[in-house]
């Protein structure tokens, strides 16, 4: 269904990101996975078709990082169709230490912002150019729940998917393409263990369960409007080529 889209996915060594991947290699569509752990990345394309997915070792809270990103982009394939930011990083939140304002330490402070906001910001900067030459070009952010409604202990995570649903908004009012805000809801990963310990993993969805969602954003006829905050938990049992054919080229 996403027959020759070009897509990069952020955050493709581990948890939804690498999910991310390998379901859209799965659609026919080609990907770029970028994180900063190139074994992992390595991993990730190891289950996907021969020759569809490439993988970028970056840091994206570097300029080299990100720069890196787009060049490896320009020579695969000098333009973007999809980009979906799935990466990000946690901080400490609940009952761990330093999780209150009042506490919060400033190294954690700066850089979970730059993970979860500067580097989604620079990044998009940087495939602006490669977006515009791309076809029914879409951006999707990777939100959460504590970013559409602050809680508690939950300190610059919170803020910063707040400050990432702000981003989307204004990208959607100012850019011809689409774009998408997706919460996936609490899925089985590294970083919802880290951040609920307690909990059984087994009692939640997934990432390969909350894929649906993404691949149908990806789709060119997409028909959701741009602009939309969506959950990926609404999607878990549904069909994502409702109402779109199987060419990927049409509606
Ligand atoms: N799991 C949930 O319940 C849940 C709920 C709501 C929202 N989310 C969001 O979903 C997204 C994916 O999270 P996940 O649960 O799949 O977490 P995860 O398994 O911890 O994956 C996080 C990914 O982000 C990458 N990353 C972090 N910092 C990076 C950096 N500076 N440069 C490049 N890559 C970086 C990591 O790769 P490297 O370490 O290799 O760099 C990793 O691939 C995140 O945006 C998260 O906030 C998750």
């Amino acid at each position: 269904m996403l027959n020759g889209r070009r897509v990069v996915v952020t955050g493709g060594s581990s948890g939804i990101g690498r999910s991310l991947v390998r379901a859209y290699a799965a659609q026919g569509a080609r990907v770029l996975a970028v994180a900063r752990r190139e074994g992992d990345l390595a991993a990730t394309v190891a289950g996907t078709p021969d020759g569809s997915t490439g993988l970028v070792a970056a840091d994206l809270t570097t300029d080299g990082g990100r720069r890196a990103v787009e060049t490896a982009a320009e020579h695969a394939w000098g333009a973007v169709d999809v980009v979906v930011h799935a990466a990000g990083t946690l901080g400490p939140v609940n009952d761990q230490p330093g999780s209150t304002l009042e506490q919060y330490p400033p190294d954690d402070w700066y850089r979970v912002f730059e993970a979860n906001v500067s580097a989604v910001h620079f990044l998009h900067q940087r495939l602006a150019g490669l977006l515009a030459r791309g076809d029914h070009p879409a951006v999707i952010g990777v939100s959460s729940t504590v970013g559409r409604t602050v809680r508690a202990r939950w300190g610059m995570y919170a803020i910063s998917k707040a400050g990432l649903e702000a981003w989307l908004d204004i990208l959607d009012q100012e850019w011809a393409g689409m774009v998408y805000s997706v919460n996936p809801g609490g899925t089985a990963t590294p970083m919802r263990a880290a951040a609920i310990p307690d909990e059984d993993p087994a009692t939640i969805p997934t990432p390969d369960d909350v894929a649906p969602l993404f691949l149908r954003l990806a789709h060119p006829f997409c028909p959701e409007p741009s602009g939309s905050k969506l959950d990926a938990r609404d999607w878990l049992d549904a069909d994502p080529w409702e109402g779109l054919r199987g060419d990927g080229l049409s509606a």
